[in-house]
């Protein structure tokens, strides 16, 4: 029998609790034995809960027990996670984490730890909540030179997103539904800004570019600018708006973005709405390959950590290789990159079309003193150039 910790007693740590107790037969039998939950650490008591019974408030008592075999993370945050996943790989225990601001920054140190101990750290629900990526970027598409992967990394803001736009629901409403629902961040403000989006590309780019891309030099956009009328202003186009998380190959290495951007019906994230994540994957072999789930939630994204704890017994004293490693990744400028530009402005036809040459204009029934513009594709250096030529504009979004 596996002896498991779980550390934090929050959605994604009871959603734990709950898919190892509900599903604990089907587990024992994949995992060749029962996986038993013996701790659970949590500042909080939980009166009345059976869950009570496992409740420690000292980590001590967990990485300190030699029946311990296995440490769930599910605290979020870089500390005190970091502190307890290293001092629990350091004392010989797997751990399954779901926390991506974790995994961001220290990923190749706790998989380096895990490697010289011959047992895992594994963290497939860092990214894409109930989607199976990272472990196929690790096992299944290895033949491949990853070129670009773009995703829809974040339910809390595509379900906004699509609320918006279906209902014309306003962004502080369905922000609050999204909380409700267990799927934005403990502050949101990480899911609004794209700061959760962020992470999940730089983990998704490390793995394939096999290097630690610094999150914090990822140029990245939130949805908080993102307003009604600019949702008019794609569907009057028969676009739709998306915070993209995008990194892709190009001649001096990857470049990574995460930004709203408008995108039409052809383009494969178009009809990935509400909740779900997706994650595009183009190799220089394979082609193109989407992967498409639940994003974010209790349930989901526990099925996929409970996942994570079965392999680790499945792989007991056999470390899985992770090609990842502390060597930093330098990032290509992503403005090299081509795209269509959409802008708000109040600069005359003659000004804009001066400054960009051909262009299509947008025009909303009862909206005056600005037109929409759509360019033709260039780089994003081309356009703040060209951009600089005009007053008046009040918005750019990128389109694809
Ligand atoms: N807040 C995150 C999201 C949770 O909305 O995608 C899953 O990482």
């Amino acid at each position: 029998m596996i002896k498991i910790a779980l550390l934090g007693y929050g959605t994604i740590g009871s959603g734990v609790a709950e898919v190892l107790k509900v599903n604990k037969d089907s587990i024992a039998k994949k995992a060749g034995q029962e996986l038993a939950l013996k701790y659970v650490l949590d500042l909080r008591d939980f009166p009345g809960d059976p869950i009570q019974e496992k409740i420690v408030h000292d980590y001590e008592v967990i990485v300190n027990d030699p029946e311990i075999s296995v440490v769930v993370e599910a605290m979020g945050g870089e500390e005190p996670a970091y502190t307890f996943v290293k001092r629990a790989l350091l004392a010989g225990k797997s751990v399954a984490t779901s926390n991506k601001a974790l995994v961001a920054r220290y990923g190749p140190e706790l998989i380096r730890i895990a490697q010289e101990r011959n047992i895992n750290f594994l963290f497939e629900t860092s990214v894409g909540g109930g989607i199976p990526i990272i472990r196929t970027l690790n096992t299944c598409l290895t033949a491949d030179v990853i070129e670009k992967v773009t995703g829809i990394l974040n339910g809390t803001t595509n379900y906004m997103l699509t609320r918006m736009t279906e209902e014309d629901a306003e962004f502080d409403d369905v922000l609050k539904e999204a909380q409700a629902m267990g799927y934005a961040e403990a502050d949101p403000t990480a899911d609004v800004e794209g700061y959760d989006a962020c992470r999940k590309i730089a983990i998704l780019t490390s793995l394939v570019s096999g290097q630690q891309v610094d999150f914090e030099e990822i140029e990245t956009q939130g949805i908080t600018d993102i307003e009604a009328l600019d949702i008019q202003y794609a569907k009057a186009m028969k676009r739709v708006i998306k915070l993209l998380a995008d990194s892709r190959r190009t001649e001096e290495g990857y470049c990574a973005l995460v930004a709203p951007v408008m995108i039409s019906k052809k383009h494969p994230l178009y009809n990935v709405n509400d909740v779900y994540n997706a994650i595009f994957v183009h190799g220089n072999m394979l082609g193109d390959a989407m992967f498409y789930g639940s994003g974010a939630g209790k349930l989901p994204t526990a099925s996929a950590v409970v996942a994570d704890i079965v392999d680790i017994v499945k792989h007991s004293h056999c470390n899985i290789k992770t090609f990842w490693s502390p060597e930093k990744l330098p990032l290509a400028d992503y403005r090299k990159a081509r795209r269509r530009f959409f802008l708000r402005t109040s600069d005359p036809e003659a000004a804009i079309e001066a400054a960009f040459g051909a262009v299509e204009y947008v025009r909303l029934p009862g909206v005056s003193g600005e037109v929409g513009v759509l360019t033709e594709q260039m780089s994003e250096l081309e356009y703040e150039k060209r951009a600089a030529g005009l007053t008046g504009i009040r918005k750019m979004i990128r389109v694809e």
